[in-house]
């Protein structure tokens, strides 16, 4: 099970790495460049082809984030399941604005027309889902994050100090 608990986080990491350093090259390089030439073929091609890219890594994303969940829920408590919600509620709205940012259809066209704003929030939201997530790790390894059961088996057992005992 560790194996598959070692190459799913892998595979997720590496897929965020994606989706963050997409979003980072279509907003300090696509983006201009479409406000300069947004009649020019090639770089309507360019940012469809990044959009395509991005989508294909969010499922990736979604699916080893879920697999995640399914590996750690039968060990952590509910302060981490409050906090893992509140990561997968970002993750949501970090996939719906990718979503509008990359196919403003007609009816939210004139929110989602600027593009160089939305992709500094889904950045800024990126860096927040990453530091929610260190938490998340930080909890099952300190051990603030586990249920009572599992808390017990990771820790070492202290004896109890009878009063007036020798050391
Ligand atoms: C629905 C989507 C997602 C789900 C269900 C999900 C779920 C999870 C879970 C359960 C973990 C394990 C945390 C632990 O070790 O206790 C994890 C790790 C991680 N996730 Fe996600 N995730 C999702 C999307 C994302 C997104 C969008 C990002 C970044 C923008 C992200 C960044 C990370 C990182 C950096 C870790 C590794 C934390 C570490 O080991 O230090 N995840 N994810």
């Amino acid at each position: 099970m560790l194996i598959i608990e070692l190459l799913n986080k892998w595979i997720h990491l590496l897929s965020i790495a994606g989706v963050l350093g997409g979003t980072l090259f279509s907003l300090l390089v696509l983006a201009p460049q479409l406000k300069n030439e947004d009649d020019n073929p090639q770089i309507k091609a360019m940012w469809r082809r990044s959009g395509l890219t991005l989508a294909g890594l969010w499922i990736v994303v979604i699916i080893t984030g879920f697999v995640n969940v399914y590996l750690v829920s039968p060990t952590v408590n509910g302060n981490y399941q409050m906090w893992l919600g509140m990561k997968i509620a970002l993750a949501l709205v970090m996939f719906v604005v990718t979503l509008f940012v990359a196919h403003p259809f007609p009816a939210i066209q004139k929110f989602f027309k600027e593009r160089t704003p939305w992709l500094v929030v889904l950045l800024i939201i990126g860096a927040i889902i990453v530091g929610i997530s260190a938490k998340l790790n930080i909890s099952r390894v300190t051990g603030t994050g586990l249920k009572e059961a599992a808390n017990a088996q990771s820790t070492v057992p202290v004896t109890p100090v009878v009063p007036g005992s020798a050391p």
